[in-house]
């Protein structure tokens, strides 16, 4: 029983929507089950719990590389029940030799750095590292980026100009040192490592009336057009394209994400999750847009065209999309809650 505490403290220093931890754990008879929390991340942005089961396989795959430094190795089993959705996985530990994962020590340093990037390119060694996987599509070239990074961009303009985003991304900023601290859910603001004068506004912007004046003078698309520039800057953006678009993709998908984050760590390589505007496509997609103001609706399809077009992407579902490059260290970093755990061993 120790050692699934012991790995769960590690593990859950996952990536999640707005560190949301969607995650709860109970040990039955030794083996472990994992549960998502359907309602802890964004509900416009989590289409039909995509968002949480990427978070679930940033989980399971640290869980798989923390084990062997207990002396453990972990079978995982996804989805288990058919009748219960919230099960994503159970895991069952078998004896083995003590011995560190290659990117066990990373798991703890891997974070999500949304400051700008130098314009550097990566070498062929990073590159066969971090892409090797088949699901895995990036692209360096300069005009290239400059289109996906003015798509993934349109995202900002969107969530400022639609009140329930606005409000919901708002709501999830800590605005404090101690709420970050004690490991909370949401977005710690120092974290975000927004320019000054956006930064002094931000306490303002988080009133939608103040947010709607000032989008009439056109902040929204000058905050989009900023973003883009930033996003253009990095090294290479990529992003992690599964078959089809079940909650076992998504956690798959979350796999391959967190593998390349922890090696591109310990390559000394920076990332960020570039995703917003997928999630609300996967909406626009689904039909279900009645959250959108109606001129949104062509911008979101036409940006994620764009983003399928430019990584050469036919048929598939783009999971998620990062950008990757040299950057200085972050301002900040976002904590954990400790793991949840149900124990009912007999
Ligand atoms: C499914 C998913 C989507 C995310 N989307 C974004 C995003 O669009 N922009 C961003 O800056 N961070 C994004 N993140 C990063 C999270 O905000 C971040 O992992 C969380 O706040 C914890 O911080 P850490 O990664 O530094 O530990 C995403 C993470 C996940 C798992």
């Amino acid at each position: 029983m120790e050692h699934i505490k012991e790995i769960l403290n590690i593990a859950v220093w996952a990536p999640s929507g707005d560190n949301s931890q969607p995650w709860r754990f109970e040990v039955r008879n030794e083996k472990l089950y994992i549960f998502n929390i359907p309602d802890r991340d964004n509900p416009i942005l989590n289409f039909k719990q995509s968002g949480s089961y990427v978070a679930h396989g940033g989980l399971i795959e640290n869980i798989s590389i923390a084990s062997p430094h207990f002396g453990y190795s972990a079978n995982v089993s996804l989805f288990p029940d058919a009748q219960n959705k919230d099960l994503v996985a159970s895991v069952s530990f078998e004896n083995t030799d003590k011995k560190d994962h290659p990117l066990f020590n990373y798991i703890k340093q891997r974070v999500t750095n949304r400051k700008p990037y130098k314009n550097e390119v990566l070498t062929q060694e990073q590159k066969d590292i971090l892409f090797e996987s088949d699901n895995v599509f990036f692209r360096e070239d300069k005009a290239e980026k400059k289109i996906i990074a003015s798509a993934a961009s349109t995202m900002e303009r969107i969530a400022l100009e639609t009140p329930a985003i606005h409000k919901l991304f708002f709501r999830g900023i800590l605005w404090n040192k101690k709420d970050n601290d004690a490991g909370q859910g949401g977005l710690y603001i120092k974290t975000l490592e927004l320019p000054p004068p956006i930064r002094v506004a931000f306490k303002f912007l988080k009133h939608w009336a103040i947010t709607n004046i000032f989008n009439k003078i056109g902040f929204s698309k000058l905050a989009s057009k900023g973003n883009a520039g930033v996003y253009a800057k990095s090294s290479a953006l990529y992003v992690v394209v599964m078959d089809s678009d079940t909650g076992k993709d998504f956690i798959n998908a979350g796999r391959i994400s967190q593998r390349i984050w922890l090696n591109a760590t310990k390559l000394g390589l920076s990332v960020q999750p570039v995703t917003g505007i997928l999630f609300l496509a996967r909406r626009v997609i689904a039909g279900d847009t009645g959250v959108f103001l109606n001129s949104h609706i062509p911008l979101i399809k036409n940006a994620y065209e764009k983003i399928k077009a430019t990584f050469g992407i036919g048929s598939g579902t783009i999971a998620m999309m990062f950008r990757v490059g040299y950057a200085n260290k972050p301002t900040a970093r976002s904590y954990r809650l400790s793991p949840h755990i149900n124990i009912e061993d007999k």
